[in-house]
């Protein structure tokens, strides 16, 4: 299947077959594929949750106004993000950078120097809005990524985020949810698979100067 076959194929799923579970090669897949993502800077301040866990997926669904997506699917993808980035984390991507490419400090300095004024003196609110963007690039990335190798999402930002804190314990691991993609195979019966896709006109959509 070439690239457009695969994004005319997806789409978001509302009913999954829950007796089918995706292969631990499929979720290998969609972790490095995460982890490749482009983001600001390369600073990363995204993490991937990745819960197969029946009871918790369950119990998120009354925090997803109802979706029984989030319970049905194979996996329940969350993307969650460091509520601030400070200092000390803009000093730990320039160890990896410095570990993985061993490009000296004096080369490092004046990025390094830029990085942190600019992080320093930015605004509380600009700030948290253009970490969370992080989580919207990763999410595009991973739907594509779920096209290309068959597996069914469904992106999602209705859900309850201070609740999913709450019982995914992330804030004792300085972490905020964004976004969450429900993975696994399309239920045969989901209708949904079946529509048309709306979209505008490619010419409607598209502008060449
Ligand atoms: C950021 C974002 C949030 C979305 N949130 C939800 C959601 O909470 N529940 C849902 O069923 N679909 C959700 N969708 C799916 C969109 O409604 C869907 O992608 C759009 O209608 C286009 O249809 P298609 O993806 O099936 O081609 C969301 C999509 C995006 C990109």
């Amino acid at each position: 299947m070439n690239v457009l076959d695969a994004l005319e194929w997806r789409y978001a799923t509302k009913k999954f077959d829950a007796d089918k579970k995706l292969p631990v090669e499929k979720i290998d897949t969609l972790k490095s594929a995460f982890n490749l993502t482009a983001t600001s800077f390369g600073l990363q301040p995204v993490r991937l949750l990745v819960i197969g866990n029946q009871k918790i997926k369950e119990e998120l669904v009354q925090h997803s106004f109802n979706q029984q997506q989030v319970a049905d699917a194979s996996h329940l993808l969350v993307f969650a993000v460091e509520t601030d980035i400070d200092e000390k984390y803009i000093q730990s991507y320039f160890d990896r950078v410095k570990d993985i490419r061993q490009t000296p400090d004096e080369v490092l300095k004046p990025f390094r120097d830029y990085l942190e004024t600019s992080v320093k003196t930015m605004e509380t609110g600009i700030k948290k809005e253009w970490i969370a963007k992080q989580a919207y690039i990763a999410m595009g990335n991973l739907l594509t990524v779920c096209a290309v190798e068959q597996i069914d999402a469904c992106p999602m930002e209705g859900f309850v985020n201070a609740e999913y804190d709450r019982v995914l314990g992330l804030e004792a691991k300085g972490l905020t949810s964004v976004l969450a993609m429900p993975v696994g195979y399309r239920a045969q019966d989901d209708m949904f698979a079946g529509f048309k896709k709306v979209r505008k006109q490619v010419e409607e959509s598209i502008l060449e100067i």
